[in-house]
């Protein structure tokens, strides 16, 4: 089909729609494959890589609520190896149009600059994204991006480590997200994601289980539709002050949630817990953009 509309362009290359799979919500994308067509897509973004394989945390990993999900995966992942042996070489022979986003961990700062320096030359990569907002972790994670001094060295050291752009995913959580933003983009990032999900805990009911969480792990991240309007006013903020590109996320559920975080000045959008419950929404959302709706 014939778009109505031009592709975006940003972080040096193009997108076919502004319409991106959300971080650790789809794997590698293999996960996907043969449920829907990826290429159809603006990009997908990658699981968490970090270092070393990661096994995350114990089930149960994901509560739902009314108002969403709330998840402790622990960011599970196969790690460095792995990724760049087996799942990136996968979406460099599956994807010709959909770009790739990969999402860094780590808990310390130089865990981040070993898989930016490891894949910074692959070319199926178009930018990386930096995890400095997860709340579930022990270590790393949040505690990266709460601190504008610890952002600046983590971001430039990355920076220093590879030509690729970088994006830095920020918490709803942050005082000023702006002024995070701005500490971030001094040391060298490219972009910004907004927003990760919110730090919560849900307990099991009944008074036999009094004070037993809901999760394998004592807290998670909440996601879902109540996340929309948090993070198009990050996305807004963000964007006001730093005048960098803004990948919003949070809360996506169909083409009039992207087109709030548009209009908040994102240039792409992430969709995460929504495809989850129906992996083919991201899909009728980028044919529903490319149309012109
Ligand atoms: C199960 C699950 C796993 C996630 N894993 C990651 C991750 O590895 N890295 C990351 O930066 N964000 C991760 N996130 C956060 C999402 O990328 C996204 O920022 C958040 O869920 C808000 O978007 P949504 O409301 O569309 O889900 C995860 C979210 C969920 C629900």
């Amino acid at each position: 089909m014939s778009s109505s509309r031009s592709p975006v362009q940003v972080f040096g290359t193009s997108f076919q729609n502004p319409i991106l799979l959300a971080a650790g919500t789809a794997g590698f994308g293999r996960e996907l494959a043969g449920v829907i067509d990826l290429d159809r897509l603006g990009g997908v973004t990658t699981k968490a890589v970090s270092p070393e394989p990661r096994s995350g945390h114990a089930a149960p990993r994901v509560a739902e609520f009314p108002g969403g999900m709330l998840n402790a995966v622990g960011l599970a992942n196969p790690g460095l190896d792995h990724v760049a042996g087996t799942d990136l070489p996968w979406l460099a022979a599956h994807l010709k149009r959909a770009r790739v986003i990969v999402n860094v961990v780590g808990t310390v700062v130089e865990d981040y600059v070993k898989v930016v320096g490891r894949l910074g030359s692959d070319s199926v990569i178009t930018a990386f994204e930096l995890n400095v907002s997860c709340p579930n972790t022990a270590r790393g994670g949040e505690e990266f991006g709460a601190d504008e001094c610890i952002l600046g060295e983590l971001t430039a050291a990355c920076r220093s480590a590879t030509a690729k752009p970088l994006i830095v995913k920020l918490s709803p959580t942050l005082p000023d997200p702006g002024r995070t933003a701005a500490a971030a983009a001094a040391a060298g990032a490219d972009g910004f994601t907004l927003v990760n999900t919110i730090p919560g805990a849900l307990y099991r009911r009944g008074a036999a289980s009094t004070g037993v969480s809901r999760l394998g792990y004592a807290q998670g991240g909440v996601s879902g539709p109540a996340l929309l309007p948090i993070g198009v006013l990050a996305t807004r903020r963000v964007r006001e002050r730093t005048g960098l590109p803004v990948i919003g996320v949070g809360g996506v559920r169909r083409l009039e949630d992207v087109r709030q975080y548009l209009q908040a000045g994102a240039s792409l959008v992430g969709i995460g817990t929504s495809a989850l419950a129906d992996p083919r929404i991201p899909e009728r959302i980028a044919a529903a953009w490319e149309a012109g709706g």
